[in-house]
């Protein structure tokens, strides 16, 4: 896989990565309770898990790139806990969901004094962003208790919404400046989904 090729990608999570840093020193009792076939002791045995992993998933470049960021934040900075397939789930929802934040951020911003005619259309996509960051911290809840079901429930929930927005200025005839974002935000679900799927 072409590091190379990710690197767009990888940049544009760098900045968004950071909270991560916080996952690993939550409590793991929930995450002991889950079925782990696959164990990383090392950095090492993390990247294999991680690039076994992400080749389950649809887009295993973008997948790639979301823990590449978090390499420092797994093994380095947690030595007490190897790092499980249920970990890297909740990491790339967590992704996803400060993916959807930052884009509503970004529209909220973009809103902000304009009176364009696309308006409405972002007002809508500002209103499924933000019910997409909800529906994903619903979710990561839901993977705290393995309820993998509501999961897949309210990922999948999240996923559809980057379509409503991106279609929102399809039927209004209107180029959407979002096309990038909702296709790399459909992607991120897409890819937690698979994830989440290895886990079940
Ligand atoms: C991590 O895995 C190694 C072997 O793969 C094992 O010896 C070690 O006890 C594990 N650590 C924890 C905290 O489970
Ligand atoms: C992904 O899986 C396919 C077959 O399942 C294998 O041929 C390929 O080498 C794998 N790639 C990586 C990066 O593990
Ligand atoms: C991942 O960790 C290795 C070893 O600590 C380090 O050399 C590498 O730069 C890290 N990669 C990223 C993307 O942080
Ligand atoms: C990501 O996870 C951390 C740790 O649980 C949490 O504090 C943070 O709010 C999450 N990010 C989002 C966007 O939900
Ligand atoms: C969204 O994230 C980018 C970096 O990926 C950052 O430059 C930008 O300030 C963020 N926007 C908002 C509104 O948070
Ligand atoms: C909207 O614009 C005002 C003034 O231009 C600024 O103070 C405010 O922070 C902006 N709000 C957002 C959400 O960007």
């Amino acid at each position: 896989m072409s590091l190379v090729k990710a690197s767009s990608i990888f940049i544009i999570f760098i900045t968004l990565m950071h909270p991560l840093t916080m996952i690993m020193s939550m409590p793991m009792q929930q995450q002991q309770q889950v079925k782990d076939i696959k164990i990383a002791s090392s950095s090492s045995d993390e990247e294999d898990l991680i690039s076994k992993t992400c080749n389950q998933t649809s887009y295993s470049d973008v997948c790639m790139a979301t823990f590449l960021i978090s390499n420092y934040t797994t093994s380095s900075s947690s030595s007490s806990h190897n790092t499980t397939i249920h970990d890297l789930a909740f990491i790339s929802i967590n992704a996803t969901a400060s993916y959807a934040a930052n884009t509503s951020a970004i529209i909220a911003a973009i809103l902000n004094g304009s009176t364009d005619f696309s308006d409405q259309c972002l007002s809508d996509c500002l209103e499924q962003y933000g019910d997409a960051v909800d529906e994903l911290q619903e979710s990561m809840v839901a993977l705290e208790s393995c309820d993998y079901e509501t999961v897949n429930v309210k990922v999948s929930a999240a996923m559809t919404n980057s379509g409503t927005c991106e279609g929102g200025f399809q039927d209004e005839g209107v180029s959407s400046p979002l096309t990038e974002r909702n296709e790399l935000f459909f992607k991120l679900c897409s890819n937690s989904l698979a994830i989440v799927k290895l886990l079940v």
